[in-house]
């Protein structure tokens, strides 16, 4: 029997589950207005090129594996900027419009070699071990998708499965970069910030967010999107995991040993010149064999 706050709580909006793996986004409401969502592409794209892009060349990676590319967004970006991607999501509602946005630029070589698949974090390293090789240079989970995995048996092994499986797809000196929500300032006000780095959106975007404790602890945090704009109006509610800053630094340093390198960024920025941020951003090295 699992402990899961999510057996007491109906996290989901309506929609069929993926196999191994609870699909959100299984109805398509959150993917069908997911771009709205996220907002001016371009203006996501200046805050990756100031972050992402020039931390990816500066580390010298070209093989990136994006573990969570949803409707591909920070994927094709990176394609376009010529790296090698293969893009992994579990849901078939969401990489509907990566492929379909591949498949209208196949004739564009990079486009040509984008891989795009359907994974699941658990099985990851097994779903796509053709992929792997030597391993990637970096693996990215981005868009605070790491968080709505959630803690099936209360002491968080499947947390911990999921960034092994990432770590297995590194190779040695290979970067993984993940982020979350500020879920300590989530928990301490109950509130969301609709806006943030990530979503940018000029249509209303409302978050209604609701934490659930399960046996005294946060177990779950529920978020209420509407989200109102270009004649299209779509609810959908999203659950996540409450990752506490402390608690997920010591899991990464578990999983890729406490010597590995470790660097944390709030919304993008040196820790220093931010206070309070939205999301949090890990950057952790694989230590060389
Ligand atoms: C919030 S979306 C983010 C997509 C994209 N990175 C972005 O920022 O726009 C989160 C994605 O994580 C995926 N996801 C959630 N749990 C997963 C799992 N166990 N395995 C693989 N993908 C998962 C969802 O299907 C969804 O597409």
């Amino acid at each position: 029997m699992t402990t899961s706050a999510d057996s007491v709580f109906v996290a989901r909006s309506d929609g069929i589950s993926a196999e191994g793996v609870r699909d959100q986004y299984a109805d398509g409401k959150a993917a069908k207005v997911w771009e709205i969502f996220i907002g001016d592409k371009n203006s996501r794209t200046d805050n990756y090129k100031n972050f992402l892009i020039d931390m990816l060349r500066n580390k010298g990676c070209k093989r990136v594996l994006d573990v969570a590319c949803g409707t591909g967004v920070d994927s094709l970006m990176l394609v376009e900027e010529g790296f090698e991607v293969v893009s992994v999501d579990a849901s078939d509602k969401m990489l509907k419009y990566a492929l379909k946005e591949r498949w209208a630029r196949r004739k564009e070589a990079v486009f040509d070699k984008w891989v795009i698949e359907e994974a699941n974090w658990l099985t990851l390293y097994d779903d796509i071990q053709e992929h792997i090789q030597d391993g990637f240079d970096a693996v990215i989970c981005l868009g605070n998708s790491f968080a709505h995995l959630m803690d099936g048996f209360g002491d968080q092994r499947e947390h911990k499965q999921a960034i092994g499986n990432f770590e297995k797809c590194l190779k040695p000196g290979g970067v993984l970069l993940i982020d979350h929500r500020n879920y300590d300032n989530i928990l301490e006000t109950g509130a969301t910030p609709a806006k943030s780095i990530y979503y940018n959106t000029s249509h209303t975007a409302d978050i209604k967010t609701s934490v659930l404790f399960y046996c005294g602890k946060p177990s779950l945090v529920s978020m209420d999107y509407l989200i109102a704009g270009n004649k299209l109006t779509s609810e959908f509610r999203l659950s996540y995991y409450p990752h506490e800053l402390k608690r997920f630094q010591e899991i990464l340093a578990e999983i890729f040993s406490a010597k590995a390198k470790h660097q944390l960024y709030g919304d993008f920025k040196e820790m220093s010149q931010v206070k309070n941020p939205a999301f949090y951003i890990h950057l952790i090295e694989k230590p060389q064999a």
